[in-house]
């Protein structure tokens, strides 16, 4: 019988013979699979470079977490901080597809030059699923919503092997593999985040200033779930902020603030989600909390809009 214990001591074999002497690079997100597959490079003890390209769009804390656990679990990572870079090119954007796209573009530059600078690498691995086999398989009428980005389009000039030893595998079984090596809990159960990261959760313009509000919001609104023991019994929750800003009061003065919009969503495979339907006081205290602690923002509303017609994400 296939337990957890076979499925990783097999991986390792794998990885080991196929890998040999040769050298294998990757790139981490913060995500449970590619963090899973560093580990498991680690495990096999093969010769790999994780990179971690930080685009200033990550959430609060969440690089430092990565590295902090990578590190301890013997992964070699290359943390590369691109947060200038990203910002910079995403200034005066404002078309959702022209965001991923740029940072798309920007993310294989960084990993390219790494690529080159530490190289030659004759592998590249990946953390793909085989949900993701079948998907890029290519079935008709799946039709793509938004351009997913991961790692894409490299340059001619880098050519790699291709090495993906999960792709027999559901993303359940991946969980168990991290828990068996020692991934801590707040990655290993950690909802998807799309790789452009909150530069899509924030309508319109990215700037520092916003970025800097979203995080702090999203952050409330996480630990508060964490808290409330809500966290997993959804499969995604995100904060979003909105260019619309609503009058309130402060004292005897008029203010005017951001609307930060609430989500949360029940789904098995992310194709189809119902809005998840979080006690009323867990919502209020959120609420609270938020216009307490991040005085830029105004007003709080939840998503009430499944899947379809809505995506999950706003952009
Ligand atoms: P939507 O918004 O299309 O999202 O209902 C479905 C799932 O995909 C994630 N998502 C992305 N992931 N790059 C990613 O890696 C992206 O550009 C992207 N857009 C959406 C989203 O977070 C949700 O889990």
């Amino acid at each position: 019988d296939w337990t957890p214990e076979h499925v990783l001591e097999s991986l390792v074999k794998e990885v080991r013979e196929r890998v040999g002497e040769d050298r294998v690079l990757l790139a981490v997100s913060g995500g449970v699979d590619s963090s899973t597959l560093a580990l498991l490079l680690a495990k096999a003890r093969v010769n790999h470079l994780a990179v971690f390209v930080d685009h200033g769009l990550l959430r609060l804390g969440e690089r430092e977490e990565v590295e902090g656990a990578l590190r301890a679990l013997g992964v070699n990572l290359r943390v590369v901080d691109a947060r200038e870079r990203f910002l910079t090119a995403l200034k005066g954007v404002e078309d959702p597809e022209e965001k991923r796209r740029i940072i798309g573009r920007e993310f294989v530059e960084v990993f390219s030059q790494v690529a080159r600078e530490a190289g030659p690498f004759r592998f590249l691995a990946q953390g793909t699923l085989y949900p993701d086999v079948i998907e890029s398989a290519g079935e008709p009428g799946a039709a793509k919503i938004k351009s997913h980005h991961n790692v894409g389009g490299l340059p001619e000039d880098l050519k790699f092997e291709l090495l993906e030893p999960f792709r027999l595998l559901f993303k359940d079984e991946v969980r168990e593999l991290a828990l068996l090596l020692g991934l801590p809990d707040p990655i290993r159960l950690r909802h998807p985040f799309p790789g452009p990261g909150l530069a899509v959760r924030i309508l319109g313009e990215v700037t520092e200033e916003k970025l800097d509000i979203l995080r702090r919001a999203d952050d409330i609104f996480i630990s508060l779930l964490r808290e409330w023991g809500l966290y997993s019994q959804v499969a995604q929750a995100l904060a979003v902020l909105t260019p619309v800003r609503s009058v309130g009061v402060a004292g005897d003065e008029r203010k005017y603030g951001y609307v930060l919009a609430l989500r949360a969503v029940t789904t098995e495979d992310f194709m189809t989600a119902d809005w998840a339907r979080l006690p009323l006081d867990f919502l209020d205290e959120a609420a609270r909390r938020i216009t307490r602690r991040v005085p830029e923002i105004g007003r709080v509303v939840y998503d009430l809009t499944s899947k379809p017609p809505a995506t999950i994400e706003w952009e």
